[in-house]
């Protein structure tokens, strides 16, 4: 039987168990083709990219566009975990010294396409139907922006997103005003899955990971924004919104901050 992903299908109340059943049964291969890669640090967790792979691996797009590769840890566990799929990786800052290091690491990878410019006038150009995109640089209010402008092109079939820590305000977004979305924090996955590229031991079948392991485990998040008949160009006036309004508090903050402990005055 064919199970067609969440991106293509179903409304998000499926998605959870459609991600945790997807998990059980692809995650031997997730570690299979994963296995030598050298995590980074300022890279996507291990789980995360379990996470990715769970939710497309039954029906892999054609191609994936990545936003934000610095040192191509998530561009080397796409390119393993879809060897069928194209990836186009942009990263902004062709000056950075990870250039170098990602470009080492992905040398070899026949199916990795690197380019350099601004994800968010890249990806709009670039996309294609059906494609599918990960967001990891720019951040917070900006990726939102992005992903809800790509969505609303209604070529993009899903759209992942990074760093959407709880509280943060694309994080707090998406929790109102997209349900259809949804995180790799969610407990039900981390206690299955957390352990993938951790150094936990693997739970038995039918056990979990102890709850002050999954908050432990609990260090990023990556976000899941299934394409649906969303009004997306009224949301994205509202992300604009928000963010303005956020700029204007900061900015209010910084200029009416009090005098602070050696008696310097604030902005007044
Ligand atoms: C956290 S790093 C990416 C890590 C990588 N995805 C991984 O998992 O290994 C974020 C990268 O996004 C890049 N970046 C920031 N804004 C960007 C933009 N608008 N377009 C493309 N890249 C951007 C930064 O230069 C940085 O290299």
């Amino acid at each position: 039987m064919l199970i067609r992903s969440p991106a293509v299908k179903s409304r998000a109340a499926h998605g959870l168990p459609f991600l945790l059943g997807s998990a059980a049964t692809h995650v031997d291969t997730y570690v299979e083709r994963t296995a030598g890669t050298t995590h980074d640090l300022k890279g996507i967790r291990p789980s995360e990219g379990l996470f990715i792979f769970a939710l497309l691996a039954t029906d892999p797009p054609r191609r994936i566009l990545e936003s934000g590769r610095g040192r191509g840890y998530s561009t080397e566990i796409l390119a393993r975990c879809f060897p069928a799929t194209r990836i186009i990786s942009i990263e902004r800052d062709r000056n950075s010294p990870d250039v170098e290091i990602a470009a080492r690491r992905l040398e070899g990878n026949r199916n990795v396409e690197c380019k350099f410019g601004d994800g968010r006038v890249e990806l709009p150009r670039l996309i294609e139907q059906g494609d599918v995109v990960l967001i990891d640089g720019p951040k917070d209010f900006r990726a939102l922006k992005l992903a809800l402008r790509l969505l609303r092109t209604g070529r993009v079939r899903a759209a992942f997103m990074h760093d959407v820590i709880p509280g943060s305000h694309a994080r707090r977004f998406l929790e109102k005003r997209v349900p259809s979305a949804f995180f790799s924090d969610a407990p039900e996955f981390l206690s299955s899955y957390g352990f993938v590229g951790s150094d936990e031991p693997r739970p038995a079948p039918g056990q979990t990971l102890p709850a002050t392991v999954v908050d432990r485990l609990r260090e990023g998040a990556m976000g899941f924004i299934p394409r649906e008949p969303l009004p997306y160009g009224r949301l994205l006036v509202e992300v604009t919104f928000r963010q303005w309004k956020e700029r204007l508090r900061d900015t209010a903050r910084k200029w009416f901050k009090p005098a602070n402990k050696s008696g310097n005055p604030g902005r007044i």
